[in-house]
């Protein structure tokens, strides 16, 4: 795709998150605040259905994956320990014509001379580094004794709590533990769109295994991350597979994939699937003082357990199923009419409404009864959206734009009107291929259930 293809369709898809209830700009009323995002009524539901999607196939369908909710602020000792307070940091630059303050590797260049991407001066001051944590107390004194941080990954509440799992759980290696939550970065450019913001969450688990396995696993993980990937719409084709070659890793990582997506503003990281040997626990055990290391009752030794992290992001995750959903083509009516359709192709089990109950005609009671008994039968199931407002046709494009794959349709046939063989039938109609089908109330909720699990 041509950059200025790539472009807009980025701003179509901009555009369509906020017109239907995707993504806000936080505090847009007040002119909002950079690299900060709220999600509407649609993108909550696209986010909660990720997120339950991955902890079902994580936590629940495994044996040997334990989950966790650790607390945003903690001990800042936990983040001494890590080495975030000493080197979570990128080096910036400030621009000495027009002050603003730039990532020093993302600086524009020309004729081997960087230059400010605000003004173009190349008046720029040495590189330093900043830390990207954000700072607060816990207390009312604002002294250093109670300075905090908030997490900047989730990961470091899973590794202080890896003895008090262990303990209550009675797990075995290999064995992980998840944790799905929010993660804050004061990121000093924050960039296409949600890509890179300031606060967003993650997916990540902390897999633990014996020293010998770690190769292996890393391996098993970047295959099952696929497959997820896979399961909610985003195609093997279209990640791809960044081994990061020796000397780019961090010096205490055996083998670390990134895997990438083509959001429509280039090929950027979805995940990292990183072996990180025994440096988080060991670091732990050091600076605690807390023995964190593991009894293995078959050989009757003690070790250190090592970690294979696929750590996710769950906004970026929901902006590449976006942009992998968003679609237009042109549709031509029985006049010989064409128009453009707009149209969200999400998986089934990713879509935010599953399933649209309306009533043909809003003004014949009988009508509009039965269509809200349909939907009030579907709701404990699935998210269901009534709607009786305008033509058919165009509540059909509606559900389009919103990605809802399928469409119930309450008509004259449902309630009887032309004879005993089509009642309590209903229209169903398909959002990808626009087709339509007769099908039996009473099968609607096992139909439906069967196709977005
Ligand atoms: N515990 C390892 C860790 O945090 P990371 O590569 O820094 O590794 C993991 O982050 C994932 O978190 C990334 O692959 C990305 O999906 C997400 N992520 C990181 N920084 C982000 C940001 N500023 N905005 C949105 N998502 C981000």
């Amino acid at each position: 795709m041509s950059k200025d293809a790539s472009t807009t369709r980025m701003e179509k898809i901009v555009s369509l998150c906020k017109r239907r209830g995707f993504i806000f700009q936080s505090s847009e009323i007040y002119g909002g605040i950079n690299g900060f995002w709220d999600y509407g009524p649609l993108g909550v539901e696209l986010k909660k259905n990720l997120k339950d999607f991955w902890w079902r196939r994580n936590v629940r369908e495994r044996d040997d994956m334990e989950g966790m909710d650790g607390s945003i602020i903690m001990n800042r000792a936990v983040w001494k320990a890590s080495g975030h307070e000493e080197t979570f940091s990128d080096p910036m630059v400030d621009c000495k014509e027009c002050k603003s303050r730039n990532r020093a590797d993302q600086l524009p260049e020309k004729n081997g001379e960087k230059y400010c991407p605000q003004c173009g001066s190349r008046n720029l001051t040495e590189p330093r580094d900043f830390n990207l944590m954000f700072k607060s107390h816990a207390g009312p004194l604002e002294s250093d004794d109670n300075l905090v941080y908030l997490r900047p990954e989730t990961a470091q509440a899973i590794f202080v709590n890896f003895r008090n799992v262990l303990d209550t759980s009675r797990q075995k290696l290999p064995f992980g533990i998840a944790q799905i939550g929010k993660a804050f970065r004061n990121e000093i450019n924050p960039r296409n769109y949600t890509f890179r913001s300031r606060e967003f969450e993650q997916m990540e688990i902390e897999f633990f295994c014996r020293p010998e396995d770690g190769l292996r696993l890393t391996d098993y993980w970047l295959e099952e991350r696929l497959k997820f990937y896979e399961d909610i719409g985003i195609p093997r084709s279209k990640i791809k597979i960044n081994d990061i070659p020796d000397g780019e890793r961090a010096f205490y990582s055996k083998k670390t994939y990134d895997l990438e997506y083509e959001f429509p503003f280039g090929v950027s990281e979805l995940e990292g699937i990183a072996y990180r040997t025994d440096y988080d626990l060991s670091k732990h055990i050091e600076h605690s003082g807390k023995p964190l290391d593991y009894f293995d009752e078959a050989t009757k030794e003690k070790l250190v357990p090592h970690v294979v992290e696929p750590s996710a992001g769950v906004d970026r995750t929901t902006l590449a199923l976006i942009c992998e959903a968003f679609d237009e083509e042109t549709v031509t009516d029985e006049k010989g009419s064409s128009e453009t359709r707009t149209v969200l192709r999400f998986h089934p089990r990713m879509a935010p409404i599953k399933c649209a109950v309306l009533p043909l005609l809003k003004n014949k009671p009988p009508l509009v009864e039965k269509a809200m008994a349909v939907a009030a039968s579907l709701k404990p199931f699935m998210n269901v959206f009534y709607d009786e407002a305008g033509a058919i046709g165009r509540r059909y494009r509606r559900q389009d734009e919103a990605g809802t794959p399928f469409c119930v349709t309450i008509d004259f046939d449902t309630i009887g009107e032309n004879g005993p063989e089509k009642q309590d039938t209903v229209t169903l109609r398909h959002r990808d291929s626009m087709q339509q089908e007769r099908i039996a109330v009473s099968e609607l909720k096992a139909y439906l259930l069967e196709r977005i699990i």
